[in-house]
C-alpha cells in the first residue's frame, strides 16, 4: 500500500511517501526560523507559510520517492488533528483536492496516534520484504508514551488503533515546558534541542529546582507549571546571566523535568506491568533527546520493559512519514474516509476519539 501523506498540524510543512511501514520519502520544511523571533508559533504566519510551501513539498516527496506521478499512489493520508486549526486546514484542503482529482481514497489520521506508531517505521534500506511489518515482536497490549510540544501522555495501547490514556499532563506539556525554560534563558525557539545542547556543558546540581509532585506519583498526573514558575524566579534571581550560569540552569531544568517524567513512569509501569506485555513505544519531539532516551532505557532495564524509539530523530519531531505509517495500519482495518466532503479539522481531538466521516 503506497500512501502519500501530508502533515501541516503546527510549524512544519511535511509530505511523505510510504509503502506499508517503509519510508520512501519524508520531506519536512520547518518554519522554526519564521516563528523564532516571536518565541512560539504564530498561527496566521504558519498558515501562510504552509500555503506557500505545500505544493512544492508534496511534489518533492513524490519525486524523491520515485513515485511521481501521483497515479502510482494507492491512497492519500492527512493529519486532521490535534494541532493549530488554520494550519491543519491547509493540509486537509490539499489532501481533499488530490483525492478528488486523482480518484484516490482518503485516510484521516490523528497526529498523536502517528507519534505512538512512529517506532514501527523502517527505512528503505532495510525493506527486504516490504510486506513485512518491522517490530512484529512487539506484543499487545503495551504502553505508549508521547512527549511532544503539545502533549505528554502515557497510554495503554490495547492494540494498534485502540488506546486508553493512563496519565496526561494537568497543565503544560514537557516540550512546551522545555521551550519556555529556553526562552527564559534567551536561547530561542524551539527550545528543547537548544536546552539539550547547553545542558551538556552545565552542572545539573549547580542549582536546586523542585521536582514536581514528588511522593504523589500515585495521582498519575504530569505537571510542569509549578516547575516553570520556580525556574522563572530562579532565572530572575540569577540575573545578569553568565554563560556558565545559563549552562547550569539549562542542565538543572532539563534534569528536574525528566526526573518528574521518569518518577511517574516508574510508578505506573511498575504497578500496571502484570496486566501488560513488556514493551513501551515512545514518540514525539522530546524523544529525540539523548539524555531522555538514556533514562528511559535504564528504566526499561530496571523493570524489564523493552523501550522502542523511531529509528531516526527525523521521525520524532513533526513529519508526514509517521502519518503514512499510521495510515497504513488504518488501511489494514479498512478505515478509509467515507464522506470526503465532511472531513474537517479537529484541533483538540483526543486519541480515543473515532472520526465520524
Ligand atoms: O513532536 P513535535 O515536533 O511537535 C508536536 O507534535 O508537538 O515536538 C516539538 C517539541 C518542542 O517542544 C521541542 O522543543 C521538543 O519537541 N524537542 C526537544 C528536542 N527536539 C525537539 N526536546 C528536547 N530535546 C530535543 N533534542
Amino acid at each position: 500500500m503506497k500512501i502519500l501523506s501530508i502533515d501541516t498540524s503546527a510549524d512544519e510543512t511535511s509530505a511523505a511517501v510510504t509503502e506499508n511501514t517503509t519510508i520512501l520519502s519524508n520531506v519536512i520544511w520547518s518554519q522554526a526560523s519564521l516563528h523564532a523571533k516571536w518565541g512560539g508559533v504564530v498561527p496566521s504566519l504558519a498558515q501562510r507559510a504552509h500555503e506557500e510551501r505545500i505544493d512544492f513539498v508534496i511534489e518533492k516527496a513524490l519525486i524523491t520517492s520515485h513515485q511521481s506521478p501521483i497515479t502510482d499512489i494507492d491512497a492519500v493520508a492527512v493529519t486532521v488533528g490535534p494541532g493549530l486549526a488554520i494550519a491543519l486546514g491547509v493540509g486537509i484542503d490539499r489532501a481533499k483536492k488530490l483525492t478528488e482529482k486523482y480518484k484516490k481514497p482518503l485516510i484521516a489520521v490523528n497526529h498523536l496516534e502517528a507519534h505512538i506508531l512512529s517506532p514501527f517505521a523502517n527505512p528503505k534500506s532495510e525493506a527486504r520484504n516490504p510486506k513485512q511489518i518491522p517490530n512484529t515482536n512487539i506484543k499487545f497490549p503495551n504502553f505508549g508514551l508521547v512527549v511532544s510540544g503539545g502533549n505528554t501522555q502515557l497510554l495503554l495501547v490495547e492494540e494498534i488503533g485502540k488506546y486508553k490514556i493512563l496519565v496526561e499532563t494537568s497543565d503544560d506539556a514537557l516540550g512546551e515546558a522545555l521551550d519556555k525554560a529556553a526562552r527564559m534563558l534567551g536561547l530561542g525557539y524551539p527550545g528543547g534541542a537548544i536546552l539539550e545542547k547547553f545542558s551538556k556543558d552545565g552542572d545539573a546540581k549547580g542549582y536546586k529546582l523542585p521536582i514536581p509532585l514528588v511522593g504523589q506519583e500515585k495521582k498519575m498526573k504530569f505537571s510542569y507549571s509549578g516547575l516553570k514558575t520556580a525556574m522563572y524566579r530562579l532565572v530572575e534571581s540569577e540575573k545578569p546571566l553568565t554563560k556558565q550560569k545559563i549552562y547550569n540552569l539549562a542542565a538543572c531544568f532539563q534534569d528536574v523535568a525528566f526526573s518528574h517524567l521518569l518518577r511517574v513512569l516508574n510508578y505506573v509501569l511498575t504497578n500496571h506491568q502484570s496486566l501488560i506485555s513488556s514493551h513501551l513505544l515512545v514518540g514525539g519531539g522530546v524523544a529525540s533527546n539523548i539524555e531522555l532516551r538514556k533514562r528511559l532505557r535504564n528504566l526499561g532495564k530496571k523493570i524489564n520493559i523493552k523501550v522502542h524509539f523511531p529509528y531516526t530523530k527525523k521521525l520524532c519531531t513533526d513529519n508526514a512519514a509517521m502519518i503514512g505509517v499510521a495510515a497504513y495500519f488504518k488501511s489494514q482495518r479498512g478505515e478509509f474516509v467515507k464522506d470526503i466532503a465532511k472531513v474537517d479539522r479537529m484541533p483538540n481531538v483526543k486519541l480515543e476519539e473515532k472520526f465520524k466521516w
